[in-house]
C-alpha cells in the first residue's frame, strides 16, 4: 500500500508550484481571437515579415494592425465567427487587445533589428512558429539562453550591450 504524503511534502510540493518563475515557459495564453500561425504562416506561407515588419527596422517585431488582417478577411472567410469578431474590431475602430507572450524585463536591452540583420532566424529564438495553431513560448529568455548563442556567434557578451 502506498503512504499517504506527509502534510509538509504536500506544503512544499504546493509551494514549488506556485513559486512565481517555476514555469519558464509559460502555457499558451487565450487569446481574444483564434488566430493560427499554422494557417497563415504554415499553409499559406505568408512571410513573418509581412505582418512583422517592424522587426527588420526597429527594436520591436509589432503586431499586425486590424486593418491589415482586413486586407485579406474582407473577402477571405468573412462568415466565420472568429472573422465577425475581426469586423467588430475593424467597425469599432478598435485595435485587437493580444497578450503578450514573449517579454524581458526592463532593464534588458533587445533589439529585433540588429538579429534579423545579423541573418538570425526568427525560429532560432521562436521555435517552429509556422507549425504552431497557437504560439507558445519556446525559448527561456534567460541570460543564460542570449549568452550561449552570442558566445557562439561571436556577437558581443559586454555587459552593457544587453544592460544599460
Ligand atoms: C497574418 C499575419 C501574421 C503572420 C504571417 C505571422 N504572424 Fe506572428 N503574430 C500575428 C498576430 C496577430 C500575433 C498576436 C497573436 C498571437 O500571439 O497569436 C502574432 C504573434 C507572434 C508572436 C508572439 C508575440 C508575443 O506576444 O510575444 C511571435 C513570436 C510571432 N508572431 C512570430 C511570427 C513568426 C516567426 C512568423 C513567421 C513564421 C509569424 N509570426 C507570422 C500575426 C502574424
Ligand atoms: C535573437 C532572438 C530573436 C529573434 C531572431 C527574433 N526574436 Fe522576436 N523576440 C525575441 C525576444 C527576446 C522578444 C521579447 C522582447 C522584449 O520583451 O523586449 C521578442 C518579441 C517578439 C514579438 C512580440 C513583441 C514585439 O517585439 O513586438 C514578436 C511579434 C516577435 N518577437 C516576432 C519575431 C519575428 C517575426 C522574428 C523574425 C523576423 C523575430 N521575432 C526574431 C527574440 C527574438
Ligand atoms: C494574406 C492574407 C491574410 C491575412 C493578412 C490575414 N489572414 Fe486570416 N486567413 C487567411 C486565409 C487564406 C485563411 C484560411 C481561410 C479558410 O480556411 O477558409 C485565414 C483564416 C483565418 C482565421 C480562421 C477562420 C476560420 O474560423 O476558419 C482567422 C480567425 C483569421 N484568419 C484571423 C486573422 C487575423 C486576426 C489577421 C490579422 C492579424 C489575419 N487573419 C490576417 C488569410 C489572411
Ligand atoms: C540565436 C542566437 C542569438 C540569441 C539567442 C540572442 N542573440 Fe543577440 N545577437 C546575435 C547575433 C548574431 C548578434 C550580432 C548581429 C550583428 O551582426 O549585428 C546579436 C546582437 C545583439 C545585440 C546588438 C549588439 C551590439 O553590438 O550592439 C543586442 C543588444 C543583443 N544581441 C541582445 C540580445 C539579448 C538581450 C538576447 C536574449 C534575450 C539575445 N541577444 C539573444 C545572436 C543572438
Ligand atoms: C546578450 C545579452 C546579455 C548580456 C551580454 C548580459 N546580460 Fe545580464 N541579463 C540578460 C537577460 C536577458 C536578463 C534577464 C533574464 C534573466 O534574469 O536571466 C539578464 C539579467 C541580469 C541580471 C538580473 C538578474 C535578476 O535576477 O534580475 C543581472 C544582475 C545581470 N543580468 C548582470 C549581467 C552582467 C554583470 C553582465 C556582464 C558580465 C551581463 N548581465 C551581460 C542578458 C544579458
Amino acid at each position: 500500500m502506498r503512504k499517504p504524503l506527509k502534510i509538509q511534502t504536500i506544503l512544499y510540493l504546493t509551494l514549488v508550484m506556485l513559486w512565481p518563475g517555476a514555469y519558464s515557459l509559460a502555457e499558451a495564453p487565450q487569446q481574444p481571437i483564434l488566430f493560427s500561425h499554422k494557417v497563415h504562416a504554415g499553409d499559406y506561407e505568408v512571410p513573418c515579415l509581412y505582418c512583422h515588419g517592424y522587426a527588420r527596422r526597429s527594436t520591436v517585431a509589432g503586431v499586425p494592425s486590424v486593418r491589415k488582417c482586413m486586407g485579406c478577411h474582407k473577402i477571405v472567410a468573412i462568415d466565420k465567427p472568429e472573422i465577425k469578431k475581426l469586423q467588430q474590431y475593424w467597425n469599432d475602430g478598435e485595435s485587437i487587445p493580444w497578450v503578450r507572450i514573449y517579454l524581458l524585463p526592463d532593464h534588458v536591452q533587445f533589439n529585433h533589428r540588429r538579429h534579423v540583420l545579423g541573418e538570425v532566424k526568427c525560429q532560432e529564438c521562436h521555435g517552429p512558429v509556422e507549425t504552431m495553431a497557437e504560439i507558445e513560448q519556446f525559448s527561456s529568455l534567460k541570460m543564460g539562453w542570449c549568452l550561449k548563442c552570442h558566445k557562439k556567434r561571436e556577437a558581443s557578451i559586454d555587459c552593457f550591450t544587453c544592460h544599460r
